[in-house]
């Protein structure tokens, strides 16, 4: 027995020996090709290192993202290489990560010329091959410029206002016939026939709801939702700026474009929302020729993390980074110019649809605290990987407020 105990040491000894080897021959690698670099260009990488062979440094990220402190990976190498600019190796693929805002403005803004958008084949296969995110050029520009006028300021008043109201009633009057929905299912499933009706004039159907369950099993994602809304102080300021809306209309009227437009407090929550929730935790570039910045040298044809999220969770930014505190942005309305809080990206490649997705959750939150009360069926808790979603989904029960 003695015996079978040794034996298995050892074997798991060499096990774990002949692992390590493997990990400090692959670190020599990827070191070897810095230093030839550095010979013929002077080359200096940001510190870092790329981890296991293949899998790299994405389970220390799995276990940062899927924990409550879903900063950690960054924090930890921050101090690490004391550079919030740092190699790493996630999803399959080498690359730079940067948490340094300044820098990550530059990246963003320097699309097309410097940089191009590049993400890891993982997540490539998320967009298809086809997916504005994956062309570059001309027909970028020409898709990005189509996709900015069918989300127009003109469209969005005329066309999306009275269709999200439509939708929203009609899909909450359906939860409430229901014992228990899944709120996170059944918000892709309603924002999913949003874009269905106004894009390809599908009404919801076993079709739409079909391209819904596929989308859902496949990506994981969700827009998160504050989800401690009953009780909470922000929620009584959600509820009163909702309330005077209803009174001044005269009751369960549309909403119009003005009335979207006095959604201040509102907006603050959606901003902390996006802060916090964000399913969009990074953006991949590609460098299309040696960047020097600073004292750092990044080759041509690496890929570089710009990691909006970890300056959206950096306690340097944003006091009580943890916190859910929609009044941090009463006096700071206008985020548009706001390098530290970029939650729809920037410079050319600039989310288009993001006027829609504000439009959408104020008009679903108005519709949801004016019209409804809830009750949360389980105890829930976010979890950041891959992307930020609920664990059980929160499960829910609606009812009608009257
Ligand atoms: C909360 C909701 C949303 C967030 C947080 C978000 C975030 C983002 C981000 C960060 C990018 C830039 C990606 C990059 O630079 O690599 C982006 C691009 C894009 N978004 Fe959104 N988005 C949202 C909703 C929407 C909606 C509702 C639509 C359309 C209906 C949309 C359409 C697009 C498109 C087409 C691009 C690619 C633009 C280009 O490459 O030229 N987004 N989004």
């Amino acid at each position: 027995m003695a015996d079978q105990i040794s034996l298995l040491l050892v074997v798991f000894t060499a096990a774990v020996a002949l692992l390590h080897l493997i990990y400090r021959w692959w670190n020599a690698q990827t070191g070897q090709r810095k230093t030839h670099t550095e010979k013929n260009q002077a080359v200096h990488l940001p510190p870092g290192s790329t981890g296991w062979p293949l899998i790299g440094e994405t389970y220390s990220y799995y276990r940062s993202m899927s924990s409550n402190r879903p900063r950690q990976f960054i924090d930890d190498r921050e101090k690490r290489y004391d550079s919030d600019i740092f190699v790493s190796h996630l999803f399959g693929s080498q690359a730079v990560v940067s948490a340094d805002p300044q820098f990550n403005k530059y990246v963003l803004q320097n699309e097309g010329r410097l940089f191009q958008a590049q993400y890891p084949k993982a997540l490539k296969a998320l967009m298809g091959d086809c997916g504005l995110l994956s062309v570059h050029g001309n027909l970028q520009r020409k898709l990005h410029g189509i996709a900015v006028n069918l989300l127009s300021f003109e469209r969005l008043k005329f066309d999306f206002m009275v269709e999200i109201q439509n939708l929203v009633h009609s899909t909450l009057d359906r939860w409430v016939d229901e014992k228990e929905i899944f709120l996170q299912n059944e918000c892709h499933q309603m924002v999913l026939n949003l874009m269905a009706k106004q894009l390809l004039d599908l009404s919801p159907s076993k079709e739409t709801n079909e391209i819904c369950k596929l989308f859902v099993d496949y990506t994981n994602a969700m827009i998160a939702i504050p989800i401690k809304i009953p009780g909470s102080t922000y929620a009584k300021g959600l509820k009163e700026e909702h309330d005077v809306i209803l009174k001044a209309k005269g009751g369960h009227k549309k909403l119009e474009w003005d009335d979207y437009k006095s959604m201040k407090f509102t907006q603050c929550v959606i901003n902390e929302t996006l802060r916090l929730g964000n399913f969009s935790l990074a953006m991949f570039r590609e460098t299309k020729e040696d960047i020097k910045v600073k004292d750092i040298l990044i080759p041509k044809g690496w890929v570089v993390c710009v990691f909006s999220s970890a300056t959206h969770l950096d306690e340097k930014f944003h006091n009580e980074a943890l916190t859910f505190n929609p009044w941090r942005w009463e006096l700071d309305q206008d985020v548009s110019n706001n390098h530290l809080f970029s939650p729809f990206g920037g410079g050319a490649r600039l989310c288009p649809g993001s006027h829609l997705a504000r439009l959408e959750l104020a008009l679903f939150l108005h519709i949801f605290i004016t019209r409804f009360r809830w009750e949360a069926l389980d105890d829930e808790h976010p979890s950041y990987f891959p992307l930020p979603y609920l664990a059980k989904g929160f499960p829910m029960r609606l009812y009608n407020r009257e």
